[in-house]
């Protein structure tokens, strides 16, 4: 049927499938999450719980809290409602919560902890409130106000639960040090998608074109990606697009090289690569050692050694380099002139590093490739032996919350 679309009805459809640049609300196209998606369920059905997602950057939470938005609202058991309201940097409480019953159109005049929780009280069914982009909020006794509000909401077992949503490495560094509601909170960690969980994203996106993706390139894809769902959507658009502009119904590894250079150019994080490596010495190695700091082994949050950049730069740069030939790089990476494009922690001779924003490692790789720094199978040999994208069910003992 797909094969008799016409071209521009084809082209269309890669557009829906494919979106780098917005969260999924499709459930046609949401792919994997099953485990963090049955502990929102989980949470939402218990009256009294609430729930903190948190992960890195890009990782897919704001599309696991859409599709779970409209998967409640389907509910015709109960009158369900849901709304999502994004944190800006500037908002707070009150302005979250008049945005909240704004959409939910009801008018709530004292938008307090205890005024929020009797207007949430006198809903005739239930609800979810999703707040998105957490981290962005920087006043922090709406946060306080927000905890609180948790907790009333909880002690007087409303049937309304409050779903908070942002970028963090723990709940902690989400809510912050609001420990009295955590018993009320379900914790959830939104972990980078697994090689599986890609599959299925590009499976959807070309079912929904009517494509066939051969292996090779849906390997590719895969390993390039590096668990971010953006890069999968990326590469997958481009490779999608090349096929169907040539009649084609299946995607080949072709189509997928062709799609990398069209993926590095002009990606919003482009500028911040070129500042990090810039340099006008003949000869300089910015360029090498940041995609060294990209293929080295990292642990599950992605910190990495001095030490272990060695390897895989010795094999990129062609001859041995010991740490003091490059420490100078690693020194600049932190500073604000190179967009402090790499993190430091740590003590002297402790020091663990990793990237300031994860978008920037599989864009340096496929930068790197494109430019022709590395070869695909050097990539590839390092990408296997370097390899250390945690498994996720061998999850190592999550630090101490509190
Ligand atoms: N489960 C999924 N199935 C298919 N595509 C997904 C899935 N999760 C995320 N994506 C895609 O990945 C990209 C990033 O997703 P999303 O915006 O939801 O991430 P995020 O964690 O909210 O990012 P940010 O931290 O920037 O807010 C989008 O292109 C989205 O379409
Ligand atoms: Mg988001």
């Amino acid at each position: 049927m797909t094969a008799q679309m016409p071209k521009m009805q084809r082209l269309l459809r890669v557009g829906e499938a494919f979106r780098p640049a917005a969260p999924v609300d499709d459930l046609e196209l949401f792919a994997g999450r099953d485990k963090q998606r049955d502990e929102v369920i989980g949470a939402v059905a218990q009256i009294g719980y609430h729930v903190g997602l948190y992960g890195e950057r890009g990782v897919g939470k704001t599309s696991l809290a859409r599709v779970l938005a409209a998967i409640f609202s389907q509910v015709d058991l109960e009158r369900f409602q849901s709304v999502m309201v994004n944190c800006s940097t500037d908002s707070t409480f009150e302005t979250l919560w008049g945005d909240i019953f704004r959409r939910m159109e009801i008018e709530v005049h004292e938008l307090s902890p205890e005024g929020v929780r009797a207007a949430l009280e006198g809903l005739p069914g239930r609800a979810l409130i999703v707040v998105d982009e957490l981290d962005r909020l920087e006043d922090d006794e709406s946060l306080t106000l927000l905890a609180d509000t948790i907790k009333t909401l909880s002690d007087h077992a409303v049937g309304a639960t409050v779903m908070l949503v942002g970028v963090a490495t723990s709940i902690d560094g989400l809510i912050g040090e609001h420990a009295s509601i955590v018993r009320n909170l379900a914790q959830i960690e939104m972990p980078r998608m697994l090689p599986d969980e890609l599959r299925a994203i590009l499976q959807k996106g070309c079912d929904h074109v009517g494509l066939r993706i051969e292996s090779p390139a849906q390997e590719t894809i895969i390993r390039l990606s590096e668990g971010l769902p953006h890069y999968t959507h990326l590469l997958g658009y481009r490779a999608a697009e090349r096929a169907v502009q040539d009649d084609r119904n299946v995607i080949g590894l072709n189509d997928v090289n062709a799609a990398i250079p069209k993926a590095v150019e002009g990606h919003t994080i482009q500028n911040d690569y070129h500042r990090a490596i810039r340099s006008s010495q003949p000869g300089n190695l910015y360029r090498e050692v940041l995609l060294a700091c990209a293929l080295a082994p990292k642990d599950e949050l992605g910190y990495f050694t001095s030490g272990q950049v060695r390897e895989p730069l010795e094999i990129i740069a062609g001859r041995r380099l010991e740490i003091p030939a490059f420490a100078k790089h690693m020194n600049e990476f932190l500073s604000p002139t190179r967009g402090s494009v790499i993190r430091r922690e740590g003590k002297p001779r402790g020091y663990s590093y990793r990237f300031s924003d994860p978008m920037m490692q599989p864009y340096v790789i496929m930068s790197s490739l494109d430019a022709g720094l590395v070869t695909d199978d050097q990539l590839i040999a390092m990408q296997t032996r370097f390899a250390s994208s945690p498994t996720h069910d061998d999850p190592t003992e999550p630090e101490p919350l509190f």
